[in-house]
C-alpha cells in the first residue's frame, strides 16, 4: 500500500507547468536546509491575474507534487486569489500528504509568495500588507 494518495502519485509522475519563464515578472527561490531541496517559480502577470506560472523543483516527489498542484491552482487566479493559497489547501488538493512531507507544501506556499514579493518589488506596485516582511520557514520539517 502506498504513502501516498493517486493525486500525489499523479502530479508527481505527470507534473502540470514544470520549467522557466524567460520574461517572468516575479520569480521566487525557496529552500528548506534540512533536507537540501530547492523549488523556483516564476509567474508572469497581467494586470491583476497570473496568466502564466512555472517551476522547477530539486527536491522529493512530494515537492515536486505539492509544486505543480499549487501551479494549477493559482494559474488564471487573481493576485488577491493566489496570495491566499495555503499549504493546507495544496495538501488537500492532492488528497493528504504523510506528516513528515507537510513541510514541502510549506515549501511549495513559500516559493509562491516569494515570487510575489519580487513580482511586487519589480512592478513597483504596492506590496499587500500580508506579504510585506514576508520570509519562508526554513526551519520546518
Ligand atoms: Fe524536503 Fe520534500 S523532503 S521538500
Amino acid at each position: 500500500m502506498s504513502l501516498y494518495t493517486d493525486k500525489v502519485m499523479d502530479h508527481f509522475e505527470n507534473p502540470r507547468n514544470v520549467g522557466v519563464i524567460e520574461d517572468a515578472d516575479g520569480i521566487g527561490e525557496v529552500g528548506n536546509p534540512v533536507c537540501g531541496d530547492i523549488m523556483k517559480m516564476y509567474l508572469k502577470v497581467d494586470g491583476d491575474v497570473i496568466t502564466d506560472v512555472k517551476f522547477k523543483t530539486f527536491g522529493c516527489g512530494s515537492a515536486i507534487a505539492t509544486s505543480s498542484m499549487a501551479t494549477e491552482l493559482i494559474k488564471g487566479k487573481t493576485l488577491e486569489e493566489a496570495l491566499e493559497l495555503t499549504n493546507k489547501a495544496v495538501v488537500d488538493a492532492l488528497d493528504g500528504l504523510p506528516a513528515r512531507k507537510i513541510h514541502c507544501s510549506v515549501l511549495a506556499e513559500d516559493a509562491i509568495k516569494a515570487a510575489m514579493v519580487d513580482y511586487y518589488e519589480k512592478s513597483g506596485r504596492e506590496m499587500p500588507e500580508s506579504l510585506v516582511g514576508f520570509e519562508p520557514h526554513e526551519d520546518e520539517h
